[in-house]
């Protein structure tokens, strides 16, 4: 078993390893003294984990409750978040009671958001059950939900009291939601780890599953470490997504959200090549990567109209519009630009 701790406000621990849940009960009692605990997952991973996790839960005397929602994206709003906290009201969880977020990213964010808002925030536990929660969603202490406005428009920052990311639950796992969790994984190697990406260019990820998850906490790490709250650095993080934002959007998100940030990352490294800013080089080693993990590399789709969207995200504070771009493997960075400017950058990047 591995074990990365993350220094942020509030420190903790991510376990990383084979047959974690069957000792969930045991990681949280090391953790907390909490009497109680919620877990909260969907029906999907319901049916695959949730037995192992109460039953853990109840062999460590802790007094177990559960709440199980329909999984997919459209869950994660004030629709199954109200319900949530009736159900905590319910089970009369107190402050120092617990929620475990048993899933993938939809349920880490929407039970770290309820955890983070009951009784202005009790304590949680992370065990991401996908590919991409482990390596990112479930670290770094964003949660939130999506409004009809918008994905994420709701949200807060709360850090889990621990993560338990069990390597076996990724067995069960789809392909096509794995791929979304080897986007974010190319990401991690283009913007700070040659050899980690060299390794998800090879195509053998789950050769070294125990290797890729680790390294890619370890990146996330480092990045939320130097900047908690999202004011800086973290939008390292980012490479690839502005377009991939922009790209879902368009899509009306029918093309899941790593494969768009694949497509994202091979747009915006073709366009720093065609603006003299970036290397063809990094184009080429995005696309090969993309390729060899069975992923698109491109979209045709207008562009010009799936910018407009990005053009006006809401959260975007000012004029200026941040990129991320790659100096050399391994090496990114924030690039800015006047806002006007990012439509004609992103045009010669997807120009044939
Ligand atoms: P998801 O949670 O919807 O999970 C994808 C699908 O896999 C679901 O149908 C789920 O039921 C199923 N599943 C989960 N674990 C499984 C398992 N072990 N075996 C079989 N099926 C399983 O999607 P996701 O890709 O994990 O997360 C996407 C969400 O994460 C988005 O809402 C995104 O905004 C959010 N996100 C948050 C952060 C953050 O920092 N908080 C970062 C990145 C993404
Ligand atoms: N997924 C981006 C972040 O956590 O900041």
């Amino acid at each position: 078993m591995n074990q990365i701790t993350v220094h942020t406000s509030r420190p903790y621990n991510i376990l990383i390893g084979n047959g974690l849940l069957k000792d969930i009960g045991r990681y949280v009692k090391e953790v907390s003294g909490c009497h109680k605990v919620a877990v909260i997952t969907d029906d999907i991973v319901a049916g695959l984990y949730l037995q192992t996790v109460t039953d853990s839960l109840r062999q460590a005397d802790l007094r177990v409750c559960s709440y199980v929602f329909p999984n997919g994206e459209a869950s994660k709003c004030h629709r199954t978040l109200l319900p949530i906290y009736d159900f905590l009201i319910r089970e009369q969880l107190t402050r120092s009671d617990l929620i475990v977020a048993l899933g993938g990213g939809v349920v880490g964010d929407l039970a770290g958001f309820a955890a983070a808002t009951y009784l202005r925030g009790i304590d949680f536990v992370q065990v991401p059950t996908t590919f991409l929660a482990q390596i990112d969603s479930s670290v770094g202490g964003k949660t939130g939900v999506d409004t009809d406005g918008g994905k994420n428009l709701v949200g807060a920052f709360h850090q889990p009291i621990l993560v338990l990311c069990d390597l076996d639950t990724l067995s069960t796992l789809p392909e096509e939601n794995f791929k979304d969790g080897v986007g974010e994984a190319i990401k991690c190697g283009m913007i700070r780890d040659a050899k980690l990406f060299e390794v998800m260019r090879s195509g053998q990820v789950r050769e070294h599953l125990p290797y890729v998850v680790s390294t890619c906490i370890d990146i996330k790490r480092k990045v939320v470490e130097s900047d908690e709250l999202d004011k800086g650095e973290r939008m390292l993080l980012n490479f690839g997504h502005t377009v991939g934002h922009a790209i879902e959007n368009h899509m009306h998100y029918q093309l899941t959200h790593g494969k768009c940030v694949g497509i994202g990352m091979a747009v915006i490294t073709k366009a720093a090549a065609a603006a003299g800013i970036g290397d063809p080089s990094i184009h080429d080693a995005v696309v090969q990567a993309l390729q060899n993990n069975g992923m698109p590399v491109s979209l045709d789709i207008d562009y010009s109209d799936a910018c407009e969207a990005c053009l006006h995200d809401k959260k975007r504070s000012s004029n200026i519009l941040k990129c991320i771009l790659i100096r050399s493997i391994g090496d990114g960075y924030i690039y800015a630009m006047p806002a006007e400017n990012f439509k004609p950058f992103v045009l010669k990047g997807v120009e044939k």
